[in-house]
This record gives structure tokens, C-alpha cells and sequence, in this order.
């Protein structure tokens, strides 16, 4: 087939190029028949393969493939490698039945827990969500097919998800809900690039050309393609010229036809529509160039892939007594209750719902793995199709706690609690899930919770009452051995939090603003998204982010930087050591935060800036290090529209989770952008104490003005002179005029005030 795609676009007529502008199906891009241009398919991630047979919606048949942890668990296990290893078999699949891009990954943060999608989502933090959607777009793509990086930009909810204008500050949008994007586009080029359904700053994001083309393109370099959501477009010309390629589903021709005629009337310059082809064409010959139609399966090893990422997705809550791993030797009659460990949830719902090629229940697998002599019975519990409090489960669950030595018991949210399409209103359990953590442990001390859920749930009410608890996210198709694994302590529990658990609803950061008003979300919490909001309010939370224990424990020492003063151009090389001092193998997350100790700025308590999982035999100890560079120390400076650091001292930490760092160093940076303060009639004392470069000459404006105040008779007999010193810091200039009665002129203030600013 003819690759020159210059000649290619020369012959194509204006209808056959707009053709190629929404796609043909639900699922597949147009064919152009007279130059032999084949169509493409693309079908639903991110945790599996989600390939529809059959075109009409009501025949659609979704065919089976590995169910891997959705990203509420894969994001738990921290694993970059693990993800990109599930990336590439995700990427055999699509080989396999000839799909040429998988519709992930999902980079969204997690604005609050209540969005509906949460658990398609990684982490609250972008530098996590970021390396972590690098590493399955990495991984994807190395197998031939393409990803589509999504929801581009600021999809933190499911309300009114396709209409909402989600309202965000400047610097907001760009340390917060752009950088994932940011690292996955510039460390992985993903093929593709979805837009989100909603508004941002008052433009739907499809229409969006600051987002499409100056931020995506012009800033980071894209060179992709940019596809819509599923029905996102609302003009079809308008998104073509913000920078909206492939308009998705098919819409019958009519939006091609507007494209058209928007040429024809001279209205869209043709040239927008011929670079949009152009990357199509791109994108089609790189598809087709990179099928690997041979490409053979092994279901078996995928399934232990999917073991791997389930088990490392778990992340043991707490374990007091060391209770986990049971031990046959003490725990010979174990209770197993609630019937998701008979029917286990494994996904959320909506568009990434995946067909499992296999199921492991866990409750098989418990009594599979038990060792002879010991007995495992099980009990329902709750009935997962009805809510309410069923006496009769209840009370045979309680019989069979008490009469056990170790009870196992699996609640969470069921199916309905979560989906794509709309979010949840509070976040609490089904009542019969907590009133049979209470009931069951009212006669039972060993109590193991096996927690099911995609996002954060309140579990305080609980939490003080039961022994362990073993969060399990949602864990894909496997997840029913790898939880057994963990409870017979064959596989350590090695997974952490990628979000904080909160105490309760109330003391969520986005709470008062959340899902928003009159169509309208304004993100009034501003960078202050998850422990940057639990932080910088000292405020207690359940368990805070980067969590996650394990059957043994972790040492930290050694913390060296290589330079204890740097420029903000220059790197420094952080080194550490992390010792196994436990009985038993086990790896560990270290997390290394920064902090900017002297800022004006308003800063975050401190941020995660990098980290990595270690494998440790007992005993041993391996170093450990990371290099930090400008972005780790910078903020984004809305003045400047860019990110600048500011000059000062920086706090190094690193540890095991964001409220345990024992690890500390300070190195210096120094700034090579320096941001003049621009001074004005209304600047403060304060301001020019504070910002002039001139400090003589602060001081003397000062001194002036308070002389003015004086003898303007603003002194009060019960003024002390602290109180007045601290009540000047707030005029502004322009009261130099007004106070000194005549003594100064407009035309001297207005001098000095350019004095200042040349300074
Ligand atoms: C979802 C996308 C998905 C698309 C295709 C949309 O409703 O938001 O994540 O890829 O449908 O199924």
C-alpha cells in the first residue's frame, strides 16, 4: 500500500478526508475504498481487553480475556515493572484478535471518593498516576499496539460527567490534574490521547484548543493523535480546529457533512483538516505496520500475571498480634464469611468491563491452600443482592465465628455502589457488611477483614474492632488466589495505599464543593488534593497515603545527597539503604517526598517526588537512589504561565509511607529564574519589607509612613508599639499621599513606586 503520505492526502477529495474525521462504527475508523485506506479497530481497557463482536449495541458480544486488576489495585502495588509487564500482555491480547488500540490508561486524579470511576483511576498523587501510566502504555506499545491516554483533562466526576464545567486555577490544573498526562505523554508517546467529556474553565474539553493543541502539542511535544470520548463532541468544526482529530462513535456521516461544508464556505481552513488526516494516516500505517497477527496466547501465564498484580495489589490494612499469616499450628478452624468469597466483585462497572478468561474464588482457593488438619467452613453472611439485614445469614454467620478459631471476613461494596456513568453520595458499606463486622466480631478476637472496594470507603466505625484487615481493592480474575496466598503467608502482603483512607466524608478535601452546582464544579480546594490537604490541615486520617504494612519490616538509614547546594538546572543523586530486618522475604515502597521549607508561595506540607519497590531476603539490605531535578523542586508560577523554582532550603524525606519518613536531608537551590515583585499604589509595607531587592529602601518607605500615620494622629493611646508596627504592615503605598496631609505628592509616590520596580 502506498505510504507517501503527502501524495496519499493529494488524492483524497475533501469529502474522502472529512470521512476519516469520526469513525465508521462504535468501534472502527472509515475506510477509504479508492486508495485502498483499510479501517483500524479499537476496543475498551484499561484492566483487560474489552473486544465487542457484532456491530448493532444490542448484538454487541464481549469476548473473554485476562481481567487484571483494575487501577484502584494496580496503583496499591507501586510496581512499575509489575504494570508494564501487565501492559505488554494486555498488548498480546489485543495482537491476538487484532485490535490495534486499547482504549487506556485512565490518568484521572482522585479529586474526591465519591467520583464513580475511582477505581479505573490510580492515585490521588500525579507523580504516581504519571509513572504508573508510563509504565502500561510503555508496555502496551511495545507489543505493536496503541493506547489512548484518558480522560484529557480534569474528568474528576461522573455527575453531570458530559456537561459539567469543571472550574480550576491556573497553577491548580498544572501541578494537580495535567502532570500525570504530562509524564505519560512525554515518557511514553502514547498513540493516542482521549479527550474528556466535560468543560473545562467553561470550554468542553473537545473544543478545548488550549488543552488539544497549546498545552498537548505546543508544550509537551504530542505528535500524536487526539480522539474524543464516546460522544463528547458537541460542534464537530470547532473541536477539528482546537485540535480534535477523530471524532468517536460513528455519527452517521452528519458531522463529516459539517466539515464539508465548513470548508466549502471557506469557514475551516482546509490545511487544519489536512494535518488531522495526515496524522491518521500516520497513526493507520503505524497500526498496520506493527500487527503481529501470529502472535500466539498463553492463557495460563496470563492468568499468573494477573496472579502477580493481584497479590501485589493488596495492601494490609493492619495486623495486630501479628494475626496474618494465620498459622495452621493455632488456626485450625477458620470461619470464611460473606459471599463475596464465593462471589468475588473483581471490576467496576462500566465501559472497562471485562470478561474474565478464568475465576479464582477465594474461598476455594482458602481451602485448596489449607493445610491438612485444618478445617475451613463457610457462611454467606448477606445476601449481595439485597442491602438490607438478613437475620437468618446473620445469625448463622455469628454460629460459625464463635465456633472458629479465626474468622475471615470479606464485605465491601457491591456492584451497584460503583460504576462508571454516576457517583456515589456517601461512603459508607452496605449497613449488613458493618453490622456483621460487628456482630461477628462481638464473639470472635481474631477477626480478618478482606476489604472489596474501588475507592476509599469509611471503615473508622470498624476498624478498632477486628485484628487485620486486608484491603483488596478490586483484584481482577485472580484475585481469589492471591488473597489466599497472603492469608496462608505463601506470597507477602507488599502493596500501599495510593490514597489516603479518610476518617470520615466530612474531612474529604473536595466535600463542600463536590459534585459541584447550576452545572458548575469549582475546584476551591486548589493543589491541597489528598495528603496535600490531610497534611497541610494536620488533620488525623485512617490510614494516610503511601501506607501498607507487610509480614516483615523495614529498616531505613543512610540518606546522602550528593551536593547540599545545587542550581535549579542542575540534579541531585539521593542515596539510601533499606534492610530487611524480618524473618521472611518481603519488598518494600520507599517514597521520597520533598518539601520547600522557605517559600512565599503556598506550598503542600511536602510531595512525592519518587520511589521504587525493593525486593529484600531476610537480613539484606540493598541501596537505594533517585536523582531530583527542577520539576521536583519547582511550583508553577501563574505570573509566568511556566514553572519556576523558588530560591531557598528544601527538605528531603524518605520513607515508608507519607506519615512515616524517617529520613531527612536539606540541600539549597538556587534559582535562575528570578521573579521581580512588580510593586504598585496598592502594595503593602508588608510587600515591600518583604520583596523589595532594596531593603534600605523598604525600610525608609517604611519609616516614612509611619511617620505620616502619627502625625496624622492614627497613634491611640492604647496602641503599644507592636500593635502599630503590625497594623502598618498592611497599608498600602498609595496611603503615603493620603495620610501626609500634603507632604507628599502623587508624583513623588508614583516615583518611588518606579524606584522599587527598577530595583
Ligand atoms: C468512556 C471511555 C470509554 C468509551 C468507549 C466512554 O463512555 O468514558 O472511557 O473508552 O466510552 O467505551
Amino acid at each position: 500500500m502506498e505510504r507517501n503520505i503527502s501524495e496519499l492526502l493529494a488524492r483524497l477529495t475533501l469529502e474522502e478526508k472529512a470521512s476519516l474525521c469520526s469513525g465508521l462504527t462504535h468501534w472502527f475508523t472509515k475506510a477509504v475504498e479508492s486508495q485502498d485506506i483499510p479501517s483500524i479497530v479499537m476496543y475498551d481497557g484499561p484492566h483487560g481487553l474489552r473486544k465487542q463482536e457484532g456491530e448493532e449495541a444490542e448484538e454487541m458480544k464481549t469476548l473473554p480475556a485476562t481481567c487484571f486488576p483494575p487501577a484502584c489495585g494496580l496503583a496499591s502495588s507501586w510496581n512499575v515493572d509489575l504494570v508494564e509487564q501487565v501492559g505488554q500482555t494486555i498488548g498480546q491480547e489485543c495482537q491476538a484478535e487484532g485490535v490495534a488500540i486499547v482504549l487506556g490508561p485512565g490518568v484521572n486524579i482522585k479529586r474526591s471518593p465519591l467520583c464513580g470511576r475511582n477505581f479505573e483511576y490510580y492515585s490521588e498523587d500525579p507523580v504516581l498516576s504519571g509513572e504508573l501510566g508510563t509504565a502500561w502504555v510503555n508496555g502496551v506499545q511495545s507489543q505493536g499496539v496503541g493506547t489512548s491516554l484518558k480522560h484529557f483533562a480534569a474528568n474528576n466526576q461522573e455527575t453531570e460527567r458530559m456537561s459539567i464545567d469543571a472550574q480550576i486555577d491556573e497553577r491548580t490544573l498544572h501541578e494537580i490534574y495535567l502532570p500525570a498526562f504530562e509524564l505519560v505523554v512525554k515518557q511514553a508517546q502514547p498513540w493516542t490521547v482521549m479527550c474528556a467529556y466535560n468543560k473545562l474553565n467553561g470550554t468542553l474539553c473537545s473544543e478545548h484548543k488550549g488543552l488539544l493543541t497549546d498545552i498537548l502539542r505546543e508544550q509537551w511535544g504530542y505528535d500524536g493523535y487526539v480522539i474524543s470520548d464516546w460522544g463528547a463532541v458537541d460542534y464537530r468544526v470547532k473541536a477539528l480546529e482546537a485540535g480534535l482529530d477523530l471524532q468517536m462513535p460513528d455519527t452517521g456521516g452528519a458531522s463529516d457533512q459539517d466539515i464539508v461544508a465548513a470548508v466549502q464556505a471557506g469557514t475551516l481552513q482546509e490545511s487544519i483538516l489536512d494535518q488531522s488526516v495526515e496524522r491518521y494516516l500516520r497513526l493507520l500505517f503505524k497500526a498496520l505496520d506493527s500487527r503481529q497477527p501470529e502472535v500466539q496466547l498463553d492463557r495460563q501465564a496470563h492468568h499468573q500475571i494477573a496472579k502477580a498484580a493481584a497479590s501485589e495489589s493488596i495492601v494490609l490494612l493492619k495486623n495486630q498480634d501479628h494475626l496474618l499469616p494465620l498459622d495452621p499450628a493455632q488456626h485450625k478452624t477458620v470461619a470464611v464469611i460473606g459471599e463475596f468469597a464465593k462471589n468475588p466483585r473483581i471490576q467496576g462497572g462500566g465501559s472497562s468491563h471485562v470478561i474474565p478468561t478464568q475465576l479464582d474464588i477465594p474461598l476455594d482457593e482458602i481451602m485448596k491452600s489449607a493445610e491438612a488438619g485444618v478445617t475451613v467452613q463457610y457462611a454467606p453472611g448477606y445476601d449481595l443482592e439485597n442491602d438490607a439485614i438478613q437475620p437468618n445469614l446473620m445469625d448463622e454467620a455469628v454460629a460459625l465465628a464463635q465456633s472458629s478459631d479465626v474468622a475471615l471476613l470479606f464485605v465491601g461494596l457491591p456492584d451497584s455502589y460503583e460504576s462508571e456513568g454516576y457517583d456515589r453520595s456517601h461512603m459508607e458499606l452496605p449497613l449488613s457488611h458493618t453490622q456483621l463486622i460487628r456482630a461477628v466480631s462481638a464473639v470472635q478476637s481474631n477477626v480478618v477483614v478482606i476489604l472489596t472496594q474501588g475507592s476509599a470507603t469509611t471503615i473508622s466505625s470498624w476498624n478498632e474492632r477486628v485484628s487485620a484487615i486486608l484491603l483488596g481493592w478490586l483484584l481482577g480474575q485472580a484475585g481469589g488466589s492471591a488473597i489466599a496466598d497472603i492469608v496462608w503467608g505463601k506470597i507477602n502482603p507488599s502493596g500501599k495505599l495510593s490514597e489516603t483512607l479518610p476518617i470520615k466524608l466530612s474531612d474529604t478535601p473536595a466535600h463542600l464543593n463536590f459534585p459541584g452546582q447550576k452545572g458548575v464544579v469549582t475546584y476551591h480546594e486548589g493543589i491541597f488534593v489528598g495528603y496535600r490537604y490531610y497534611d497541610a490541615k494536620e488533620m488525623e486520617v485512617l490510614y494516610p497515603f503511601g501506607h501498607g504494612l507487610s509480614y516483615t519490616e523495614f529498616e531505613y538509614s543512610d540518606l546522602q545527597v550528593n551536593r547540599s547546594q545545587l542550581s535549579d538546572q542542575e540534579t541531585v543523586e539521593v542515596s539510601l539503604s533499606v534492610k530487611n530486618i524480618g524473618n521472611r522475604a518481603g519488598k518494600e515502597i520507599v517514597q521520597l517526598y520533598v518539601k520547600d521549607v522557605e517559600c512565599r508561595e503556598i506550598r503542600p506540607e511536602k510531595e512525592l517526588k519518587a520511589f521504587t519497590k525493593v525486593a529484600l531476603a531476610p537480613g539484606e539490605a540493598k541501596p537505594v537512589s533517585f536523582s531530583l531535578g527542577f520539576r521536583d523542586f519547582a511550583y508553577y508560577e501563574d505570573e509566568i504561565h511556566d514553572w519556576r523554582v523558588e530560591s531557598g532550603e528544601f527538605e528531603i524525606f524518605v520513607g515508608t509511607s507519607s506519615r512515616d519518613l524517617p529520613l531527612r536531608q536539606t540541600v539549597h537551590v538556587e534559582s535562575t529564574h528570578s521573579l521581580p515583585h512588580r510593586f504598585d499604589r496598592h502594595s503593602t509595607m508588608d510587600a515591600i519589607l518583604r520583596f523589595s531587592s532594596d531593603p534600605e529602601l523598604g525600610n525608609q518607605l517604611v519609616e516614612q509612613f509611619r511617620t505620616a500615620l502619627i502625625g496624622a494622629g492614627a497613634e491611640q493611646e492604647h496602641f503599644t508599639t507592636e500593635m502599630l508596627e503590625a497594623m502598618i504592615r498592611y497599608f498600602p503605598i498609595r496611603g503615603l499621599y493620603h495620610w501626609s496631609k500634603g507632604e507628599q505628592t502623587q508624583a513623588a509616590m508614583e516615583a518611588m513606586i518606579q524606584k522599587l520596580n527598577e530595583e
